[in-house]
């Protein structure tokens, strides 16, 4: 029984096993393999979540697990109870594993170390998000084959981002060169060392220009420029992406601030694979459950 509470920790064969058994679990044809039916997995989402909910859902199901989905706003953390007593209830009733995402850094490693169940993480404050890295891993790897030697440019509010995180962590393992491209007041100074900050002209000649969310909700208001002039300045608007080389692949773990950090129409371009990893989320996650239970 195995946790996942990041990339950082795995050597690079963990993680190109996790790539592998993801590729399995995508050719699977069969929706339903029930192979844990006799599991139960909650998913306990204390921050909002889409995508990463519901393919968490999707993959255990799949998988014939038994789910049990947790809202914080509809639980008795409203009056009070605290993140390590809620986990520690669910536990005392039986789960076999739980997923979790939380608000505040570090509170999941904390919890790992007192709890006996395993807990996949599924966001942890702005620290890691290891199943968007690894589903974004595996996107890059269908359109191109291997992760060695590609250049990666992350782009954004790299400073509040645990996907930009997890990825650089991972990427850098596997023989990938990573490069970030972010305002002042976006940038995390401890990243620094093991990656390079570029214009925004040097990130865009790259084999993938992944781009992230303005996160809004965590920056003070007067902090930010304003979204016109974000996207002015460092957004993949219709006329930079018009220039991209054509193999460049353009990646976004979304949600997306459309018209912000990237035009409308670039989303739905040839070159976006936006959508198509949401759709990698699914089988990623199947083989980090698969890998926590079995
Ligand atoms: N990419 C991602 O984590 O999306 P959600 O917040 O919708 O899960």
């Amino acid at each position: 029984q195995r946790s996942l509470l990041g990339l950082k920790d795995l050597d690079a064969s963990e993680i190109s096993q996790l790539l592998n058994r993801t590729a399995y679990w995508d050719n699977q044809k069969e929706k339903l393999t029930p192979v844990l039916e006799a599991h139960f997995i909650s998913n306990m989402f204390f921050e909002n979540s889409t995508r990463t909910r519901f393919s968490f859902e999707m993959a255990e199901k799949r998988l014939g697990a038994q789910v049990l989905n947790f809202t914080s706003a509809a639980s008795s953390v409203e009056k009070g109870e605290s993140i390590y007593d809620t986990v520690r209830t669910l536990e005392s009733m039986g789960i076999d594993a739980g997923v979790i995402r939380l608000k505040p850094a570090g509170v999941l490693q904390q919890l790992a170390e007192k709890v006996s169940i395993p807990l996949i993480n599924a966001g942890d404050g702005n620290n890691e998000h290891p199943t968007q890295a690894l589903l974004d891993l595996y996107t890059m790897k269908q359109a191109f084959g291997e992760l060695k030697g590609l250049k990666v440019s992350i782009i954004g509010d790299i400073m509040h981002s645990r996907v930009a995180r997890s990825n650089l962590w991972a990427l850098t393992k596997l023989g990938a060169q990573v490069q970030f491209c972010a305002p002042e007041n976006m940038r995390a100074s401890e990243l620094a060392a093991y990656a390079p900050y570029v214009s925004i002209e040097e990130a865009l000649k790259a084999d993938v220009v992944m781009m992230l969310r303005v996160q809004l909700e965590r920056h003070a208001s007067d902090m930010l420029q304003s979204a016109e002039d974000y996207r002015r300045q460092y957004g993949l608007t219709e006329e930079r992406a018009s220039k991209l080389d054509k193999h460049t692949i353009i990646m976004h773990p979304a949600p997306v601030n459309r018209n912000v950090e990237i035009d409308d129409a670039v989303v739905e371009s040839s070159q976006s694979l936006i959508f198509p990893q949401m759709a990698n989320g699914v089988p990623v996650r199947m083989a980090v459950i698969e890998r926590a239970l079995l």
